[in-house]
């Protein structure tokens, strides 16, 4: 069968664009970074996330030799910033540091943009951390068990901060309120940063957080604590009780933050950007920053994609059921 002139060049002069656009991709791979990397942290600055996010970029940047800047786009609890992630372009570029309210926001917001599975490629985790209950400095109680009865007796006129619907402060709240028996006055912030910034000026009076954004300002006398929400007692906060030593069950939360690019992301960087993290949660001085406050980091072997798909899955399965069960619903 004779193809004529015109088929011909046709058909070649397409396999070579598409061969010319293929090895871009690749080459492009293989050149990645070649330009300044964003890291989205989805809540505001001032927060354990933001604390965390710019210990790895300043980390990963050194590793892969291009600028990684922080981005804060927040509010809706991280579904805003996360939305920016999924919709970036899959190149390496654009990434996503995030926690629990990965997992939540999909039961939380009945219109969320994306999905967190499906949209997006998951680069290793990156921490897990204690959270705590901290009070503004002249909150009345005197300790743990006095804090207890004084929310049964004065739970209507009691301020309990969060960083929004589904988010890390939200659960522990809402995990406090369920094993007490009580219901405070939640008050929604963009990130448990801005939060903070209030309970230490005395206009809000609670909040659960992690260690991440408050053990720096219990240690400065700024705000007291009252519990570690965990089993034992934490190594950075020797003097204050574990909830479950004061006797209170169902109350220990870990919250661990995970690295992400958006879905299509090339495999090449992909294994870039997982190696980078790597060699950052194995970095002995990010260890030695991540204790002071009050979190650790995982091991290597926990830092790779299977191990955060893994992570998510779980999340999604069982904190949905917790919330659903306490018929939370954002909008
Ligand atoms: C933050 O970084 O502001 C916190 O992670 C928000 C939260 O409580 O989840």
């Amino acid at each position: 069968m004779r193809i004529s002139y015109h088929v011909h060049s046709f058909l070649l002069s397409t396999f070579l664009a598409v061969a010319y656009f293929a090895s871009c991709i690749s080459v492009n791979a293989q050149e990645f970074p070649n330009k300044p990397i964003t890291m989205v942290m989805p809540y505001a600055p001032g927060g354990p996330g933001d604390a965390i996010t710019r210990l790895f970029a300043g980390s990963m940047q050194k590793i892969l030799g291009q600028q990684i800047n922080v981005d804060n786009t927040s509010g809706a609890s991280g579904s805003i910033g996360t939305a920016k992630v999924a919709r970036s372009k899959p190149d390496g570029y654009t990434l996503l540091m995030i926690h629990v309210s990965h997992a939540t926001n999909m039961a939380m917001y009945k219109n969320l943009s994306y999905h967190p599975v499906d949209d997006f490629e998951p680069i290793g985790l990156a921490t897990n951390g204690p959270m705590i209950i901290v009070a503004r400095n002249d909150f009345p109680p005197k300790d743990i068990n006095d804090f207890i009865s004084y929310l049964k007796s004065h739970q209507s006129t009691i301020s309990l901060a969060n960083a929004g619907v589904g988010s890390a402060s939200h659960l522990c709240g809402l995990m406090m309120m369920n094993v007490l028996g009580v219901k405070l006055n939640e008050i929604p912030y963009k990130g448990t940063g801005p939060a903070l910034i209030d309970l230490m000026g005395g206009q809000v009076d609670l909040l659960c957080d992690q260690t991440s954004g408050t053990v720096p300002s219990i240690k400065a006398g700024k705000i007291k604590v009252y519990a570690a929400a965990n089993k034992n007692r934490l190594p950075s906060l020797p003097n204050t009780p574990s909830i479950t030593e004061a006797g209170i069950k169902g109350l220990e939360i870990n919250i661990s933050f995970g690295l992400y690019a958006p879905k299509g992301t090339p495999k090449s960087v992909m294994e870039k950007l997982t190696s980078a993290l790597q060699q950052s949660v194995a970095d002995p001085e990010v260890r030695k920053r991540l204790d002071s406050m009050g979190i650790s980091a995982v091991s290597v072997e926990q830092a790779t994609p299977s191990y955060l798909r893994a992570h998510l899955k779980n999340e999604i399965e069982t904190l949905n059921v917790l919330l659903i069960k306490a018929d939370i619903q954002a909008n």
